[in-house]
């Protein structure tokens, strides 16, 4: 398989007057055209990860590794221009709520639109064309009408599904998908996924699905790492969940509720101080 990106002992941290936040300490992984999946508790340092590679780190936070490189580009050594370009072009996020990822004074087509023309050379007629058929193949039944609506006058999970026709509108080779349902209802979840996953194997890129929610990654996952304190403490199939080592991992999944199982006391993820060490 060709690798798209490697990420070798990858650190982000900030600096603050009482002292330095490590938010990623040394995370490696690589990946191909395949669906990785990072999971972890909120802080573990997932968004950060995904942030680095992005090239979307706050200016006061340092971003250090060995190897960072996506497709033989040295991402930490590229100018800002060439990231500027990569971004959305060939890395694309979706982040969590597209509330906050949407431009609420653009319609939603002529925000397609303008994400495909910044980075492609076509006329407004054809990124038109381009922009209805993938509202169409994020499942939107009525294109035409959702094309001159606002962000504000959709569901969420419309606006979900937007946000995925925006982001792979200029057909990337890497998607970065940082909690892309977690704003959204369970039953809207699971469409908006299907949806995500079916164009990503369609179209063959790479995806870093991120999420708080083991069996959900591991569902659409063909590899999982779990973080834990800004490390990686485990990776492995996601077929293999089963036979997790550590204790973390275990304790993830001895959290996950099952139906009909009988729950008392409910289990406590008890958390060792080595593990973050
Ligand atoms: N701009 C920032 N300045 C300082 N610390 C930050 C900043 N952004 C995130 N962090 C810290 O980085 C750590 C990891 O955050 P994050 O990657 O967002 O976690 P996750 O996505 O796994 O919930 C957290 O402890 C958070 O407080
Ligand atoms: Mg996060």
């Amino acid at each position: 398989m060709t690798t798209l990106l490697t990420v070798k002992n990858l650190k982000v941290s900030y600096p603050t007057r009482t002292g330095v936040i490590e938010a990623v300490r040394g995370v490696s992984f690589t990946l191909g055209k395949e669906r990785l999946g990072i999971v972890g508790e909120s802080g573990s340092g997932k968004s950060q990860t995904g942030r680095a590679i992005m090239g979307l780190t706050p200016p006061h936070g340092i971003v250090t590794a060995d190897t960072l490189d996506f497709n033989g580009i040295d991402l930490l050594s590229a100018p800002a221009k060439q990231r500027r370009l990569l971004r959305g072009k060939r890395i694309a996020m979706v982040l969590q709520d597209p509330k906050y990822s949407l431009d609420p004074v653009m319609s939603i087509g002529r925000q397609i639109c303008e994400t495909l023309r910044t980075h492609e050379k076509v006329g407004k007629g054809e990124a038109r064309d381009r922009a209805l058929a993938m509202l169409e193949a994020v499942q939107i039944r009525d294109p035409q009408r959702v094309f001159d609506l606002y962000p504000h006058e959709v569901s969420g999970g419309m606006g979900q599904r937007a946000m995925i026709a925006m982001m792979l509108i200029a057909d990337p080779e890497l998607l970065i998908a940082d909690e892309p349902t977690s704003a959204l209802d369970v039953t809207v979840q699971l469409d908006v996924l299907r949806i995500m996953d079916r164009l990503v194997s369609e179209r063959g890129m790479g995806l870093i699905f991120v999420s708080h929610d083991l069996r959900l990654v591991s569902s659409f996952c063909d590899r999982v790492i779990v973080m834990y304190a800004g490390k990686v403490v485990e990776e492995l199939k996601a077929s293999e969940l089963r036979n997790a080592q550590h204790p973390y991992t275990q304790g993830l999944l001895n959290c996950m509720p099952q139906i009909g199982e009988n729950r008392h006391p409910l289990p406590v993820l008890d958390r060792k101080p080595e593990w973050a060490a």
